[in-house]
């Protein structure tokens, strides 16, 4: 078995749009350990969706990945064949969604939904099926499991239909679970239930990839960090490295962005400027646009991912390395 669940290298994907090349996922190499939550994190229109899609294959005209390699538990899944590409969905690779009610087919109950995807993917009998998901019902924490199953997915709250999206996406025990904003529609309770759920899976052996905008929850279950930024990455590290050390600027205004709205400081203390037009990036650092510390060469070329000082810690900054005054 391979120490990486998954490995991303040098992955770009772009929408070929009648404006130009829109550069979604720009040179982005990622790793995900396995059994363990590996988180992105970074604004909304970063690329961690597509990024996301990329790996399941789900990239949809005009978008096409440009170039890169994907290995999922030591094997290239670049370049396979939509048919191969589909018997891995849902039985290696799994992914959930912000809003379940997208998946769910709205007229058919969730118990059969999910013992269907069970039997596309395994010669499993009727019987098998019911009683596989009656189990994961239980494993995912739906009490009432079996009248449960007979419920159509409007007759579930919105944490109970998240549950079955999960355990529909673990059924057929995948190698990798992408969670993509998974709890983003959920009240902060229950969001706190689908965390503590992800944790426990990932310590029955799923490696996890979660994807958020939100630091706090990256920062209640992620064993590692990458931070997104205009389509790159720009820094990473395991998850106390990030938030007790953070060098990017951008993660630092991040982190700032949310220490102050968690104080309930009177000004929303954000991020000047905008993110920028993945069509047109800047020559330099994506983010110099935005950053005090800019300098000329930040403006003339784009930094590569530099070791900060502490193991598996890399930023994508001239200054890095540079101490604060
Ligand atoms: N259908 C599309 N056509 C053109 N550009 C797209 C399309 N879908 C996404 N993009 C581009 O990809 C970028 C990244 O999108 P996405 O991965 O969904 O961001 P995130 O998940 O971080 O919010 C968007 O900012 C947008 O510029
Ligand atoms: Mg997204």
């Amino acid at each position: 078995m391979a120490d990486n669940t998954l490995e991303i290298r040098n992955l770009n994907t772009s929408f070929f749009t009648q404006h130009g090349e829109v550069r979604a996922v720009n040179d982005v190499s990622l790793d995900v350990r396995r059994a363990q939550i590996t988180g992105i994190v970074g604004e909304s229109g970063c690329g961690k969706s597509m990024t996301a899609r990329s790996v399941m294959g789900l990239v949809r005209y005009p978008g096409r990945i440009v170039s890169g390699r994907i290995r999922l538990d030591g094997k290239e899944i670049t370049g396979l064949s939509k048919k191969e590409m589909c018997s891995l969905r849902g039985n290696e690779l799994s992914m959930i969604f912000q809003e379940p009610m997208s998946s769910l087919n709205p007229v058919m109950k969730v118990g059969k939904q999910v013992e269907e995807t069970l039997r596309i993917h395994q010669h499993v009998t009727k019987e098998e099926a019911a009683r596989r998901t009656e189990e994961i019902f239980r494993e995912v924490g739906i009490s009432d499991a079996r009248s449960r199953m007979a419920c159509y997915p409007h007759q579930l709250s919105g944490g109970l239909r998240q549950r079955v999206m999960i355990a529909m996406a673990m059924i057929c025990k995948p190698k990798l679970l992408i969670a993509d904003e998974p709890t983003t529609a959920l009240d902060v309770t229950v969001e706190a239930q689908i965390l503590s759920l992800m944790k426990r899976l990932c310590e029955g052996g799923t490696s996890i990839l979660l994807i958020s905008h939100n630091l706090g929850v990256i920062a209640q279950v992620c064993d590692y960090v990458y931070v997104m930024y205009a389509g790159r990455i720009v820094e990473q590290a395991d998850t106390c490295t990030l938030f007790d050390h953070p060098v990017h600027p951008y993660t630092r205004a991040l982190l700032g962005a949310a220490s102050s709205l968690r104080s309930g400081a009177a000004r929303l203390e954000t991020i000047p400027g905008g993110v920028p037009n993945l069509l047109h990036l800047p020559s330099g650092c994506s983010f110099s646009p935005r950053c005090e510390k800019c300098a000329r060469q930040c403006q003339n070329e784009v930094p590569q991912m530099l070791p900060v000082s502490g193991e598996g810690h890399l930023a994508r900054c001239y200054f890095a390395n540079v101490p604060e005054e």
